[in-house]
Order: C-alpha cells, then sequence, then structure tokens
C-alpha cells in the first residue's frame, strides 16, 4: 500500500502541475510527519467511513484516499477561493487564485482515481470565522464570506455517525470549541477525533486551548499528542488499550 508521505507527494506534485505555489502548499497543508502520524493513528481504527472538516486545496484528502482504500470520505470545506488561505496564514505568499479550494480538491481526486469514495461539501461546518480579525482580512481583501452557510448538522445527520473525524478547520480557539461540540454526538463510542496543529505555536495553542475547554466538559475522553497531531479517545477505546 501507498507510504503516507509519498500520497502527499503525489498530490503536491498535481497541485503544483495546476499552478498553485509548492511552498504556499506546503505551509498550508498536512506535513510529511504528521501525514505518516495521521495515517499511522488511523489504521488503528480500521474506519469504514471518516469525516474531514477543513480541505483546503486535498493534500490530506488525497492522503486518506490513497492511504485508508477502504473507507468512504466525507469533505467538508468553506471553499472559499484560495487566496483566502493566504489572507489568514502568518506567512503571505502572495497568491491571487480566484478558483476555490474544492475546485482543486475535485480535480485531485479524479486524477488519483479516488474520487467515487469521496462526497465533498461546500460550507462552514459549525460556524463562519468567530474571530472578527479573520473577519476583517477576509473582507478586506474582497473576499465574501456571507456565500456559504454552515451546513455540519446536515451533514452529521446524513453520514454520522464516524468512526473518524480529521478536523483542520479554522484554528482560532472558539471556532474549535464550537466544532467540537456538534461533533461529539456523532462520533461512534470508542472513536476518535483527530486535530492537525496542536503543537507549540500560534495555532496549537488556540486548538489545544479548545480542546482543554472541550474534556473539562466532556470529562469520559482524553487526549493525546504526537507531534503535530492531536487526537480525543472516547472510554472503550481507553480500556482497550
Ligand atoms: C489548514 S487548511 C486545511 C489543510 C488540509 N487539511 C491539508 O492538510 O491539506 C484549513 C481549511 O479549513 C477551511 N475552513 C476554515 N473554516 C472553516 C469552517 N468553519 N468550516 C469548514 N471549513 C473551514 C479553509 O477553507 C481551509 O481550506
Amino acid at each position: 500500500m501507498i507510504k503516507p508521505e509519498k500520497a502527499r507527494e503525489q498530490a503536491l506534485s498535481f497541485l503544483t502541475e495546476q499552478g498553485l505555489e509548492r511552498e504556499f502548499l506546503e505551509n498550508a497543508s498536512l506535513k510529511s510527519d504528521d501525514a505518516k502520524e495521521l495515517i499511522s493513528i488511523i489504521k488503528e481504527y480500521n474506519p469504514q467511513k471518516i469525516l474531514e472538516i477543513g480541505t483546503f486545496v486535498g493534500v490530506s484528502s488525497a492522503v486518506l484516499g490513497l492511504c485508508v482504500p477502504q473507507a468512504q470520505i466525507v469533505c467538508i470545506d468553506s471553499d472559499l477561493p484560495v487566496e483566502a488561505q493566504d489572507c489568514l496564514c502568518l506567512r503571505k505568499f502572495k497568491i491571487s487564485n480566484k478558483l476555490t479550494n474544492l475546485d482543486f480538491v475535485a480535480k485531485l481526486i479524479n486524477y488519483l482515481g479516488i474520487a467515487e469514495r469521496f462526497a465533498l461539501h461546500r460550507g462552514y461546518f459549525s460556524c463562519c470565522f468567530p474571530h472578527e480579525e479573520d473577519r476583517q482580512k477576509l473582507i478586506n481583501n474582497g473576499i465574501n464570506i456571507q456565500t456559504r452557510e454552515i451546513i455540519g448538522q446536515g451533514i452529521c445527520e446524513k453520514y454520522g455517525p464516524f468512526e473518524v473525524v480529521f478536523l483542520d478547520a479554522d484554528h482560532r480557539k472558539a471556532a474549535v470549541k464550537s466544532d467540537l461540540k456538534l461533533l461529539f454526538p456523532y462520533v461512534v463510542s470508542g472513536g476518535s477525533i483527530i486535530l492537525h496543529d496542536v503543537g507549540s505555536d500560534y495555532w496549537g495553542e488556540q486548538v489545544r486551548g479548545a480542546v482543554q475547554d472541550f474534556l473539562a466538559e466532556y470529562q469520559h475522553s482524553q487526549f493525546q499528542i504526537r507531534g503535530e497531531i492531536g487526537f480525543i479517545l472516547e472510554e472503550p477505546q481507553l480500556a482497550k488499550g
């Protein structure tokens, strides 16, 4: 089976050929070590169905699709123009690409021959940029954030429950807390919510802060960290292991 780092590389090469700058892609997507960690955690669950929240242009989606070949993968992204990601990141690349994230995801999964296992959905998961600074950055760059709806509840009702969720969307504390709260009832007992960017930098603090608040409310869950990947486990999994 294809290794996660190779799957990631295939995605990056294709997206670069599509005109996206490699450094920009690498800055906003899963790193090679994260891809390995993500897949090694997911394999422990042998999931038939995965929910991915926050696809960007599809690097992590491709890794999931190629390395977890038995799984159906439901994806949600706010699907703003690709340049929106450049407005929000701390590091800037002067991107002015008007195509949207899911345009690239759709092309990529077609190219990789895995599209039939994916359902791509455009919209906000549980909230629309709760952090005022982010809203202003997007509005100042002419990006209309009101064109998408909040669809998480409907998607969870339609496809849930999930054995594994990969949450890699808005990293602000308020957004992560809101996403976790909506998600939790739709994760099977013994399943896991995996989060990206839980390291010691600014974004990591936001994400870990949200998880801490969440765990204070849902005390039967536990949080583990492996590099930049964190995962919330429910009790039955803890009992097993
Ligand atoms: C860090 S990127 C995801 C990177 C991707 N998982 C990868 O590794 O290739 C975050 C993505 O979350 C999306 N996003 C931000 N807020 C969102 C929300 N409330 N609901 C759904 N998607 C959101 C953005 O459009 C962006 O594409």
